[in-house]
């Protein structure tokens, strides 16, 4: 355990480069939806910086410590509905990572704002002054239609926030349980066993990849 911390202070369970993807994920989104029709450059870039953690959130799923791996927080239809029945109940779970029901909420999200990145590269304004630069790749129409997925798909993702918000009020107000201290701290009082940190040299070859693609496409996927 990091630094000898008392055992009140709970197990580690969300290691760093989580904890960074997620808070900078919010900010960045924020950024997104407020200069939307209003300052189309920021809006791109905020845009790209989606996009790095998209990256590097999916490298991380596979390659980063252990409670970031989807394979281990991905529950079958069975586990997942194991689980949503013992909602209602106050009894905590201990087990460190995300539970069944909000690991698909998470992939959700990430699939959600994967689309809605994706189109905005493609879209363009109706006028065509403000464009995504892939827009050179489809025609004038096909971007247009790009546009208005974009718009709906910013909803989607806004009632998945919505949603994901209301779980994390459930959990405090009904289990007791501060899930956003530990989002925080990177340490869950509760928790069973701590976190299997992943190498620096993993995180490193992460943080390439991300600003690797995000930069490729902010230059329009040109060589
Ligand atoms: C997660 C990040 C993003 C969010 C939340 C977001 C959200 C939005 C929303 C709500 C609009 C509609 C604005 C309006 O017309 O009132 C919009 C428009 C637009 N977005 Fe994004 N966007 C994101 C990322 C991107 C990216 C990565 C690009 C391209 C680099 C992009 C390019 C555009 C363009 C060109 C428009 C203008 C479309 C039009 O006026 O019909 N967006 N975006
Ligand atoms: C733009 C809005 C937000 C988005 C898109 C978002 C997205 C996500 C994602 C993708 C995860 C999974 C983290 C991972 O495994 O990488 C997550 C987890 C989490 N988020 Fe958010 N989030 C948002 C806002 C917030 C806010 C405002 C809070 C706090 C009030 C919050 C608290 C948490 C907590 C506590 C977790 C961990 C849940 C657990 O214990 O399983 N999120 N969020």
């Amino acid at each position: 355990m990091a630094g000898g911390s008392a055992p009140s202070e709970g197990a580690r369970i969300w290691d760093g480069p989580t904890r960074v993807f997620h808070w900078a994920l919010v900010v960045l989104l924020l950024v997104s939806w407020l200069t939307a029709g209003e300052n189309m450059q920021v809006h791109r870039w905020s845009g790209y910086g989606v996009i790095g953690l998209l990256v590097f959130r999916l490298w991380w799923g596979v390659a980063g410590g252990s409670t970031a791996r989807f394979a281990s927080f991905l529950k079958g239809p069975k586990a997942t509905l194991a689980y949503a029945r013992t909602l209602g109940s106050r009894t905590l779970n201990g087990a460190p990572g995300h539970n069944p029901l909000g690991a698909w909420s998470v992939m959700a999200m990430l699939a959600a704002l994967l689309v809605q990145v994706g189109l905005g590269l493609f879209a363009s304004d109706i006028d065509g002054l403000e464009s995504g630069p892939l827009s050179h790749l489809v025609d004038f129409d096909a971007s247009r239609v790009a546009a208005e997925l974009h718009e709906t798909t910013f909803r989607v993702v806004q009632g998945l926030v919505v949603l994901h918000l209301a779980a994390i009020g459930y959990y405090w107000l009904w289990k007791r349980q501060n899930l956003i201290g530990a989002m925080l701290t990177g340490k869950q009082r509760l928790a069973t066993e701590a976190l299997r940190p992943a190498s620096m040299v993993r995180l490193l070859i992460g943080v390439v990849l991300a600003v690797a693609v995000a930069w490729f496409i902010a230059k329009g996927a040109r060589l």
